[in-house]
């Protein structure tokens, strides 16, 4: 299907409505994504017709439902180019993704001494669990840092890399610069080191390339709510090899095969790692998320996106005391800003005012903060379904707050 951004946005019914009495100019895409209508009829279709719970029933409705979240895995495996269902693990999110690998690899195969290296532009969320882990193991914690542009500063990590690095996590996208990371070749230098790589694909799953085996990730996190799918849905996606012989993350029931007083056996992958009755509606939600995505050319939506990325960089740079963090090499769907003599905060308000969504604030990235030497920033982030009729609102909402506090 060619694009037609003016239908696509019709899909979205929530960008047809007003804020502040302004149409709405959502451009915090980062934070959450909005969702087109046949994800929210999937989930009500669910509710509505055949709610039950999963693996567990042997009636009409629990075979349903069943049906359709072990369908979602394969829907899922496809998009991100996984070799088997088994190795799509489903989390509350990224966050929950994670924590689980840290937990769960860090016991299995992080040992006193050893070393876990993270980047400088990570979210806390692949940043704090690591150093918990490192903390509990006697392991560790390392940083690879960015430079002057938002480049990581990869001959650093190279001299970081040795045989004690037990793993790397980075992120493809930086949620708070866009920056695109060189994943394949950074995923190359840690095997070539021996080291495990885990890559937070929260910001880039849905903008990006997104081959799980191409980039030859070891381990792969992302969120449902940030792919046009619901919330409280996130994906793992781990090598089998891994899987297996990594333990539980969390005991209950699904995750068992045999339990007796004098010991517990567990089930296979992808269930040893999904514990408790799951979110059942939020792969569906998520499925029909990723069949909408694949209604269209990828390439042909990222260059779209890219299209009003570049304008939005050139329109936004024409504004006085206006600063643009990151000149990264390679850069999706966000733009980092300040202006001078504002509080990002107070900036973010008065576009909320004129019906413009962003983020101000250190979007979960202190340390990318502390580098920077701000406390925050104003976040505009994209989607499929922004236009440069967005960055145009954006650019004269910003003029119009800054003639209101007479700059
Ligand atoms: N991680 C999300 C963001 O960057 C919430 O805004």
């Amino acid at each position: 299907m060619a694009i037609n951004i003016e239908k696509i946005r019709e899909d979205f019914p929530i960008l047809s409505r007003s804020v502040n009495g302004k149409p709405l100019t959502y451009l915090d895409n980062a934070a959450t994504t909005q969702k087109p209508q046949t994800v929210i009829d999937a989930i009500v279709d669910y509710y509505t017709n055949y709610n039950s719970n999963i693996h567990r029933g042997t009636h009409h409705l629990s075979n349903l439902a069943t049906e359709a979240h072990e369908a979602a895995r394969n829907t899922i495996k496809d998009y991100i180019n996984a070799r088997h269902d088994r190795e799509i693990i489903f989390t509350r999110g990224t966050t929950e993704a994670i924590n689980l690998v840290a937990s769960s690899f860090g016991q299995a195969f992080i040992k006193p001494g050893d070393e876990v290296i993270v980047t400088e532009l990570e979210h806390h969320s692949n940043f704090v669990p690591w150093q918990m882990i490192c903390e509990r193991q006697g392991a560790h914690f390392r940083v690879v840092p960015f430079d002057e542009n938002g480049d990581l500063q990869l001959d650093v990590l190279e001299k970081l890399l040795s045989d004690r690095t037990r793993i790397l996590a980075f992120n493809h996208v930086s949620n708070s610069l866009g920056t695109v990371n060189p994943a394949k070749e950074i995923i190359k230098m840690a095997h070539d080191a021996g080291a495990a790589v885990l890559v937070d694909a929260a910001q880039s799953v849905q903008h990006i390339e997104h081959d799980v085996q191409d980039l030859d990730a070891d381990f792969y996190a992302f969120s449902g709510h940030k792919i046009y799918g619901p919330t409280g849905i996130g994906v793992l996606y781990g090598k089998e090899k891994w899987l297996d012989a990594m333990p539980p993350y969390q005991g209950g029931g699904e995750m068992i095969d045999q339990v007796s007083v004098e010991k517990t056996t567990y089930n296979k992958i992808p269930f040893k790692f999904e514990a408790g009755t799951p979110n059942i509606v939020g792969p569906i939600g998520l499925a029909a998320a990723i069949d909408y995505i694949n209604n269209f050319n990828f390439d042909e939506l990222i260059a779209h996106e890219d299209d009003v990325l570049q304008y939005g960089f050139e329109k936004l740079g024409e504004i006085d005391g206006l600063k643009i963090y990151s000149q990264a090499k390679r850069h999706t769907s966000i733009i980092a800003f300040n202006v001078e003599g504002i509080h990002h905060y107070d900036l973010g308000t008065l576009l909320d005012t004129q019906g413009v969504a962003v983020r101000t604030g250190h979007h979960c990235t202190q340390p990318i903060m502390t580098a920077l030497g701000v406390e925050g920033t104003v976040r505009a982030s994209l989607a499929l379904y922004n236009t440069k009729a967005d960055i145009d609102s954006l650019v004269a909402a910003i003029r119009k707050a800054l003639k209101m506090l007479g700059k």
